[in-house]
């Protein structure tokens, strides 16, 4: 028989017999969470796919690394919810690839940042930060005042819905029209306002 002492005295034993209980409890704790209906749903009618100039502001704030500063979670707690709105839930996030919850916190959180400014402030704000907030320490973005140029929108859209963002054809052969013209500060304001309006109203 296996006895204790025998599995504490072997490495071989111990390892082999500790990779099956993280397995085992790995798979427990993860593989439901694939089918529970909350975290693999949009939480309401409100989430949509992201429109191609967000998609494109989404783009530019991965490039710049907007997330090392800046959360995209509310949690749970009082503190949070007071200051930024209702926490966050994964029903918000399921169009997200990948998304931008992140913990770092040297700026607020954004999650909720949609429509507390106007497009105005917000240009101001990303291309000289201290021109409306004259403490800030946040670095000034103004090379994003230049063409967007998203040649592969399109492109990017179909690989999202490869993944089961549900684009139509319509929506991706429309996107290169959508983002032409635009600057890339344009497409990260229009992604900074639709964040977290989907439970914007209730506390
Ligand atoms: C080095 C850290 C840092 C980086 C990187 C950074 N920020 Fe910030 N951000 C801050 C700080 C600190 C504040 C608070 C002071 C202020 O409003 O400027 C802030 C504030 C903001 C606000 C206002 C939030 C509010 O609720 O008042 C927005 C919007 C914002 N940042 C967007 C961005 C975007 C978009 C990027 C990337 C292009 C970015 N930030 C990169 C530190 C950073």
């Amino acid at each position: 028989m296996l006895t204790h002492a025998k599995i504490e005295t072997s490495n071989t034993l111990m390892i082999v017999l500790t990779t099956l209980v993280l397995i085992w409890g790995g798979l427990v704790e993860i593989v439901p969470l694939f089918f529970q209906k909350s975290l693999t749903t949009p939480v309401n009618e409100l989430v949509k796919p992201y429109p191609a100039l967000q998609l494109a502001g989404r783009d530019i704030y991965i490039r710049e690394g907007c997330y090392n500063c800046h959360s995209q979670m509310i949690r749970p707690f009082r503190a949070e919810t007071e200051r930024y709105g209702h926490y966050s839930v994964a029903g918000e996030f399921v169009y997200d690839h990948p998304f931008q919850w992140g913990s770092k916190r040297t700026g607020p959180d954004l999650a909720r940042v949609g429509g507390r400014y106007s497009d105005q402030w917000h240009k101001i704000h990303l291309l000289n930060p201290r021109d409306v907030v004259p403490e800030s320490n946040m670095p000034a973005y103004a090379w994003l005042d230049r063409p967007l140029k998203e040649p592969n929108i399109g492109a990017n859209m179909a690989a999202l819905r490869k993944v089961g963002v549900p684009y139509t054809d319509q929506e991706i052969a429309e996107a290169p029209k959508a983002v032409e013209g635009k600057t890339e500060v344009e497409a990260v304001i229009a992604y900074l306002q639709g964040m977290g309006l989907a439970l914007k109203q209730s506390r």
